[in-house]
């Protein structure tokens, strides 16, 4: 694909898929990684003359105005980001945006509304995407975190218009084949969340792409269900055995070595603060609850780090968001971080909930790359291809 090194973007009005879908609360956006993210290819599309017109989705407002979801929200934190003052269009297509791209001058930033408040964006329908590239002459998409859907904004505009990917979708592309494209091997991954269920591809892609696969979280529960263990009121999916051991056995013959809990940290009460025990992973009591891994199997992962050259890492080992379940995930995360620092381990890390442990861990930034992607890192993980990814492609052909 094109990168916009390789554009001409001087006296170009280019619109720059970015994604603004940050956490809001009150108006106010909680959490500005996003949207500080993408800051470097908005200068950059400014230094090569070019005049940034982004576009962006928030939220799930499914085609219609939703005034709690509108983009204008997010506005004066993008200008605290870029340092300047952004334009805003009350409309993503027709007179009002028309009008505001008319009025750009060199040096300016627009931003659109909302383009999922339009039914044809997320359809991808030809006359919304004709209407949008109507309004430059460029296309960059920054938005790897929204690659994965195939809407007029992510995926349309790039058979549309002269396109490349921007600095923040090039690093995490870059960043994702060195975790699982061309690795330094040996390759670990950590898999954690509560379900086998919506992991499944995820980990049948996973055991035949890397060395050592850790479980953790709810759903190694249910590989401990799988072999004959049992977990009292732990979260397991009962009927995900057989599946479970289905990868299990697949793994042995991939040559990727799982790695369960061989001790757990189990309470009566899923709550901040309660009572709690390590036990064996075979001695959870009947009337309680694993809720994170134990020490020696923090030890283990630690060890297995050690072992490796590249980590991926989607989803906590335990109860994360609840102390003092988070400490398998803060201990596995430090030894990911030192090892990392001490320039032995490349790591990589992506999803919501994964990088809001990182973060809470405190180690977020000692990583070789953390992803700003949740859906696409997975659908990346799971080895499928990302609509806007391969548009981009094909636009270089
Ligand atoms: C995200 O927040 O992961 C992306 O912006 C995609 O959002 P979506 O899941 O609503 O498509």
């Amino acid at each position: 694909f094109n990168t916009i090194d390789d554009m001409d973007l001087d006296g170009k009005v280019v619109l720059t898929r970015v994604d603004l879908n940050v956490p809001v609360e009150n108006g106010r956006v909680t959490d500005a990684t996003r949207i500080e993210k993408i800051v470097p290819t908005v200068k950059e599309i400014q230094k090569k003359g070019g005049i940034p017109v982004l576009l962006a989705h928030f939220d799930r407002p499914k085609g219609k105005r939703v005034d709690a979801m509108s983009l204008g929200q997010i506005v004066p934190a993008l200008e605290q980001a870029l340092g300047q003052p952004v334009a805003f269009a009350s409309e993503a297509i027709g007179g009002d945006a028309k009008r505001a791209v008319a009025a750009l001058k060199s040096g300016d930033v627009l931003v659109l509304e909302n383009t999922r408040f339009y039914p044809g964006e997320e359809e991808n329908e030809q006359t919304f995407t004709a209407s949008l590239a109507a309004l430059g002459q460029a296309y960059v998409n920054d938005a790897f975190s929204a690659a994965h859907r195939a809407h007029a904004s992510t995926e349309g505009l790039a058979r549309l218009m002269p396109s490349g990917a921007g600095k923040l979708m090039e690093a995490e592309l870059n960043a994702l084949d060195a975790a699982l494209g061309t690795p330094e091997r040996p390759v670990v991954a950590v898999v954690g969340g509560a379900k086998v269920s919506t992991k499944l591809d995820l980990l049948s892609n996973l055991i035949t792409k890397v060395e050592h696969l850790v479980i953790g979280g709810g759903m190694a529960n249910t590989f401990l269900v799988a072999q004959g263990i049992e977990v009292g009121k732990s979260l397991a999916e009962r009927d995900m055995a057989d599946t479970a051991r289905e990868i299990l056995a697949k793994a042995q013959g991939a040559g990727c070595t799982i790695h369960l809990p061989v001790d757990v940290v189990v309470a009566r009460e899923f709550k901040a603060g309660a009572p709690s025990e390590v036990v064996s992973a075979n001695a959870c009591p009947t009337d309680a609850m694993i809720l994170d891994a134990g020490p020696e199997t923090v030890a283990q992962v630690r060890a297995v780090f050690a072992q490796c050259r590249t980590l991926i890492w989607n989803g906590p080992l335990g109860a994360f968001e609840i102390e003092p379940f988070d400490a398998a995930t803060n201990a596995a995360a430090a030894a990911a971080a030192e090892l990392t620092r001490a320039g032995k381990l490349i790591s990589v890390a992506g999803g919501g909930d994964t990088v809001a442990a990182l973060n809470k861990a405190g180690v977020a930034e000692d990583f070789t790359f953390i992803s700003t992607a949740g859906g696409a890192f997975l659908e990346w993980m799971e080895g499928k291809d990302l609509p806007g990814v391969a548009a981009l492609i094909a636009a270089k052909r």
